[in-house]
């Protein structure tokens, strides 16, 4: 076991959580998820995976947490549980020489939420002054390769399950951005206010992703498709099954993904001429796992008329990003290139 502790890049995220580690690459990809005991919810029974794996198998006095929504720590406690455990499973406990961090936040926190991440990866074993914090588009944008120090446009969408993150970036640095609580989350309510609508029945979390999975579409499909979904009925209480088509679940995710496009224009729409001429020209990157929505990357171009690219990978942009600028922080800084950084008491 080595002394030193490895740097790593870690990307929060309210869906999943992914710790890259340096010279190993992605070691942790989990959901953020706990399942804890109902009463004195102090008592964590299982976490990431493992959790996800109890999810829907349990019992009365236990209850799933998602410690994040909208990109934001909602519970600090159990999010600091959480990311203790995961840095454990990734580097291990017994070092000397605690690591150095990049995280990934959303755009536009504020300083107070900016304080609880900070906290939060103190008490995972991070180095308090060696934990540096850089926006979640900048860091997709590294992750996907786009040439981000150098004085060109690169324009990332970020569309994650709480947040989409819009961005157009340029000398090291975020020139345009946008954040919206839109996402693979929202995706999913929208299917589960559509059912409760059309067929006056209650359908789960899972199961609206389920179906987002197998049906959801930002462009009408050429030819339905359709899938038997379970819930409950609103009215009687019972277990009830329908029959959900292509269409419908296209109709229902049409506000969303109208929603993110409007994230995008409002981006575009204040990118300086030379900049929004790169993006033309080089095309709009997706990232995320929202961004792996059927069709939607040809929903934004036929909209705007512009090349969009779904990322390679794109569920790891963000964390791949934020390792490779942990590993090459020091360089960076070096040579004067680490004004991305979101350091304390900037605003
Ligand atoms: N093939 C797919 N089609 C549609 N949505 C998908 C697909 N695969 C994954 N998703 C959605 O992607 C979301 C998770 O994406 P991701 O892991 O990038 O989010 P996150 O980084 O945790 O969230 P955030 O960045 O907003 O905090 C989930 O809502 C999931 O349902
Ligand atoms: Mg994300």
């Amino acid at each position: 076991m080595a002394i030193v502790a490895p740097d790593v890049g870690i990307d929060l995220g309210t869906a999943n959580t992914q710790i890259y580690v340096k010279k190993k690459g992605i070691v942790i990809n989990e959901p953020s998820l706990l399942v804890a005991d109902r009463e004195g919810r102090h008592t964590v029974r299982a976490i990431g995976e493992e959790a996800r794996v109890m999810l829907g198998r349990t019992s009365a006095d236990v209850t799933a947490v998602w410690p994040l929504s909208d990109g934001m720590i909602r519970d600090f406690e159990m999010t600091q549980a959480m990311l203790q455990f995961f840095m454990r499973k990734a580097i291990g406990v017994s070092r000397l020489v605690k690591p150095r961090a990049i995280m990934t936040i959303p755009c536009r926190v504020s300083p107070i939420e900016r304080r609880a991440v900070r906290k939060a990866a103190a008490y995972a074993g991070i180095r308090e002054n060696q934990l540096h914090l850089v926006e979640k588009p900048f860091a997709s944008a590294v992750g996907c390769g786009l040439p981000v120090f150098e004085p060109v446009g690169s324009m990332v969408v970020d569309i994650g399950g709480g947040t989409t993150e819009a961005a157009v970036i340029s000398l090291g640095g975020i020139v345009v951005s946008r954040s919206i609580r839109m996402g693979g989350v929202k995706m999913d309510e929208a299917i589960i206010t559509y059912v409760k609508r059309e067929f006056n029945m209650l359908i789960g979390e899972r199961t609206a992703e389920d179906v987002k999975m197998a049906l959801g579409s930002a462009l009408p499909m050429k030819e339905e498709r359709r899938v038997l979904v379970r819930g409950r009925d609103m009215i009687t209480n019972l277990p009830q099954t329908a029959e959900i088509s292509s269409t419908q679940v296209y109709e229902a995710l049409s506000a969303p993904c109208e929603a993110i496009l409007a994230a995008i224009q409002h981006v575009l729409e204040r990118t300086p001429p030379e900049l929004a001429g790169d993006v033309l020209k080089s095309g709009i990157h997706l990232t995320g796992g929202g961004a792996q929505l059927f069709a939607l990357d040809q929903y934004i171009a036929s909209e705007l008329d512009m090349p969009v690219l779904l990322a390679r990978d794109p569920m790891s942009c963000a964390a791949i990003g934020a390792g490779h600028l942990a590993d090459q922080f020091e360089l960076l800084h070096r040579i004067g290139k680490s004004s991305f950084l979101r350091e304390e008491g900037e605003e």
